[in-house]
This record gives structure tokens, C-alpha cells and sequence, in this order.
């Protein structure tokens, strides 16, 4: 069984516990890929495939216009919750496919997609609308995952996800995808932009208790919820033991796992 997320139904189902539990827990990427780009009260940037707002809603503040684009309605309708509770005015959302914007060309000062292109089902269709959408000297920042082998907290939860569904595919290292940092520099370059880096970022979670840490990741994280949502209550508690007995053997006496990511920088020339 392989967890196809490509498409916005795992992220609907995800989306209350993933603005709850990940949102939190991603914000350090987020403010590593801002503090890459120069962005002033005039700027206008778009955040392509927002979830709930976690870039969307921290540059806001800083910044004159946020355009944030997510093909989820229940992403989207969190981050318009969130707008019209606490009146903010500069974000602008659209609810769609990211490989094809509404904006016109020329428009944004600097453009990010925080582990959301990544999931394109045609990346190179993102690229080409964040280069087109961007004014010339317009900056990119986006995110993708480096190898597992980097991550202890990837490699946690998809031991455990293996550990219950002994039929998933083992992850297995990709040279050619965006965990690579030089093919991922490539494809930026492929892309059209100029001045491409690639920067490595990772960042903590802090655990307090297995028990928590398992129940904070079957709240936010889509492979996970799109698991227990195909199986029987019964079966899920059967899964979720042995996942428990799995994480308390390998990562029981962690206090903090880190997960690496690769920030890929670029400009349009
Ligand atoms: C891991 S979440 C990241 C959310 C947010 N950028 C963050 O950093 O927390 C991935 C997001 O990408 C969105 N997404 C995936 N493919 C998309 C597409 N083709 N068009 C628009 N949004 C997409 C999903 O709906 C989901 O909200």
C-alpha cells in the first residue's frame, strides 16, 4: 500500500488536526525560508499551497499583500476562520490547483511553497506559474524534505507506519527527486531561475511522552489519518499497539527528534 498525496482529499482529512498539531511544529521552517528573502511593508507575496497559513499568516504581518493559494477547501476555509476572527485584511485566499494560478503575470515580489509543490503531480507546472507570477527580480523560496536517513522524526513515524503495515513499500532514497539537494538545484536552474541555492534547515520536536507524540502525530500528519480512517476502530486500536510497542523500543528515551528539510532559493532573472 503506497499514500498517494498528490490529491486534496487526504489533505481535507488532515486539515483540522494538521492546523491543531503540525502547524506548530513547521513554523521553524517557515521562518527560515522568510528570513532568506528581504521583504518590506510594500512587498506582495504569494504562499502556494498554504494549509491553514503557516507561512501565509507570519509574513502578513510584515508585509503589504499575501495571495495564499491551496487546493483543500478545509485548509482553506481553517485559514478564512482564522482571518475573519482576528480581522486580518492582507491575506487573500483562492482555493485551487496550484499548477494553474489566477494571477497575472508580474505580480509578486517573492513567492514560497512550504512543502507543498513538492506534491505537485507536475512540478515542473508550479515552477513555471511562480516564475511567471513573480516581477523579474522576484525571489522563490521552497521547501522539500531531505533523505530519511537525515531525520530521526521521519524515521520514527514511518518505522512505526511500516511497523503496522508491513505491505508499505520500504522509503526508498531517490537521487532523482528533491531530497536530493543537486537535483533539486537543477530542476530550480531547469526552471528558469537564477542564483538557485539549496540550504539546509531542521528543526525539533520536543517529546514529552511516547503516548502523546503518537496521538499528536495520528492528529496531523495525512499518511497517518488517511490510514485510520480505512480501518475499523478495532483494527486501528490493534495498529496504533503495536506502533506504541515500535516507537517505545526505538525512540523511547528521545526528548526531542529532529526532521531535516532543504530550503531551495531562487530569482527570477
Ligand atoms: C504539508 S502541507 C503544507 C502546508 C503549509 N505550506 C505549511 O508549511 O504548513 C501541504 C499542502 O499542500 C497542498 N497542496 C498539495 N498539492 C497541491 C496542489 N496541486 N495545489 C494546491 N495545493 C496543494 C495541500 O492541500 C496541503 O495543504
Amino acid at each position: 500500500m503506497g499514500i498517494d498525496l498528490s490529491s486534496h482529499e487526504p489533505w481535507d482529512l488532515v486539515a483540522k488536526g494538521y492546523s491543531e498539531i503540525t502547524m506548530a511544529v513547521f513554523q521553524g521552517y517557515t521562518d527560515a525560508a522568510l528570513a532568506m528573502v528581504n521583504l518590506d511593508s510594500q512587498s506582495r507575496i504569494l504562499d502556494l499551497a498554504c494549509g491553514p497559513g503557516t507561512l501565509a499568516l507570519t509574513a502578513a504581518k510584515d508585509v503589504d499583500q499575501v495571495k495564499a493559494v491551496d487546493f483543500s477547501r478545509e485548509m482553506i476555509g481553517i485559514l478564512n476562520h482564522t482571518l475573519e476572527s482576528e480581522g486580518i485584511k492582507n491575506i487573500e485566499t483562492w482555493c485551487g490547483d496550484g499548477q494553474a494560478l489566477p494571477f497575472e503575470d508580474n505580480s509578486f515580489d517573492a513567492a514560497f511553497s512550504m512543502f507543498g509543490l513538492m506534491f505537485f503531480p507536475d512540478r515542473m507546472k508550479g515552477y513555471r506559474e511562480i516564475y511567471r507570477t513573480l516581477k523579474p527580480g522576484g525571489v522563490v523560496v521552497i521547501s522539500s524534505w531531505a533523505p530519511l536517513s537525515d531525520s530521526p522524526l521521519q524515521q520514527a513515524v514511518f518505522g512505526a507506519l511500516r511497523e503496522m503495515m508491513p505491505s508499505m513499500p520500504k522509503p526508498q532514497q531517490n537521487v532523482e527527486s528533491l531530497e536530493n539537494p543537486e537535483f533539486f538545484r537543477e530542476e530550480m536552474t531547469k526552471a528558469g531561475f537564477k542564483d538557485v541555492r539549496i540550504e539546509p534547515v531542521s528543526c525539533g520536536t520536543e517529546i514529552t511522552s511516547i503516548d502523546s507524540f503518537w496521538e499528536d502525530t495520528v492528529k496531523g500528519a495525512a499518511p497517518l489519518v488517511m490510514v485510520k480512517n480505512s480501518m475499523t476502530e478495532e483494527q486501528w486500536r490493534e495498529k496504533s499497539k503495536i506502533a506504541l510497542d515500535y516507537l517505545q523500543k526505538t525512540i523511547g528515551d528521545s526528548k526531542n527528534l529532529s526532521a531535516q528539510a532543504w530550503l531551495g532559493y531562487g530569482v527570477k532573472g
